[in-house]
């Protein structure tokens, strides 16, 4: 698969590039409060919690989740190399050994997924399923499908998927969000259609020396499709909007990165989408 070599490749350049203080000050902070006991973001939010992270790269929100209480926090990955990284990331933390487990999975298989995780023994398991910029590699509606009929599968009943991903409006007005992007250390480069769908070109970009790094191929899929591949498998989507700011995000001190991102509360390249369990599949 295309996104396995892409990230193996690259894991080292995306976790540089990538891993700025303000991505827990909004994403991970948006799918934790999503998920947390009463919509809560607090030291203990997520306490007795069992969480699956699926495209969990390099582990940063898993460790997220064991400082907020989770009681068990599984990463899945489809690159060795961002597996491998999270490993030797969160071993360092002796306490944190019996709550953590990386693995390495294709989440767009059910198949795959019960290799690593036979649904037999984890059926109803998990109280929420968590995934940052995952389900853009989903390459048709009917990956898209099976990622959701595993996470209803793995999920307790009543229990949430909490998701960012591409903010469906760049592929309605693709000119103005690649203006918007033009200094951010992700940019959109082009978007072409395949089989139906948009697909967007994205470069990494070191933004000192302005230098691409690499480069990927996510789809942009739409407010309605999302919703409507979760009914199908038996969710009700109870949150569609942009992601929020933790309260003490200074955004005077971070400014520069917020302006070369253009996170704001009203517009943003991301969507974060929140769903709740209402069937079993
Ligand atoms: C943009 S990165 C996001 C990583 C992490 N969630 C974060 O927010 O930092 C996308 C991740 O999804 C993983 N990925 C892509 N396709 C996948 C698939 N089919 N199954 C599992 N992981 C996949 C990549 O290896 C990569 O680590």
């Amino acid at each position: 698969m295309e996104s396995e070599e892409v990230y193996d490749a690259n894991h080292t350049k995306f976790n540089e590039l990538w891993k700025s203080g303000w991505r827990c000050y909004y994403e991970e902070y948006t799918i934790i409060k999503g998920i947390s006991i009463n919509k809560e973001y607090s030291e203990s939010c997520l306490q007795n919690m069992r969480i699956m992270d699926l495209g969990c790269g390099s582990g940063d929100l898993v460790a997220h989740m064991i400082e907020k209480g989770a009681e068990k926090a599984v990463g899945v990955d489809i690159s060795q190399k961002m597996i491998d990284d999270a490993n030797d990331r969160l071993f360092t933390r002796e306490d944190w050994y019996s709550r953590f487990a990386f693995e390495k999975a294709n989440c767009f298989s059910i198949e795959n997924m019960n290799e690593i995780m036979p649904i037999e023994k984890y059926a109803h398991y998990f109280d929420a399923i968590s995934s940052i910029f995952l389900i853009c590699y989903a390459e048709s509606e009917r990956e898209l499908s099976e990622f959701f009929r595993l996470c209803n599968r793995y999920l307790k009943d009543n229990g949430n998927i909490a998701l960012i991903t591409l903010n469906p409006r760049i592929a309605l007005e693709f000119a103005e969000y690649q203006e918007k992007t033009k200094n951010s250390p992700f940019r959109l480069i082009s978007m072409r259609e395949n089989n139906g769908l948009p697909v967007v070109e994205g470069g990494f970009y070191d933004i000192e020396t302005n230098e691409l790094k690499f480069t990927i191929h996510p789809i942009v899929y739409s407010r309605e499709q999302i919703q409507q591949v979760l009914e199908e498998n038996g969710f009700e989507t109870e949150e569609m909007e942009y992601p929020a700011f933790h309260p003490d995000f200074d955004v005077n001190v971070l400014s520069p990165i917020i302006t070369m991102d253009f996170l704001t509360r009203n517009d943003s390249k991301n969507i974060f989408c929140k769903a709740k369990k209402v069937r079993s599949l």
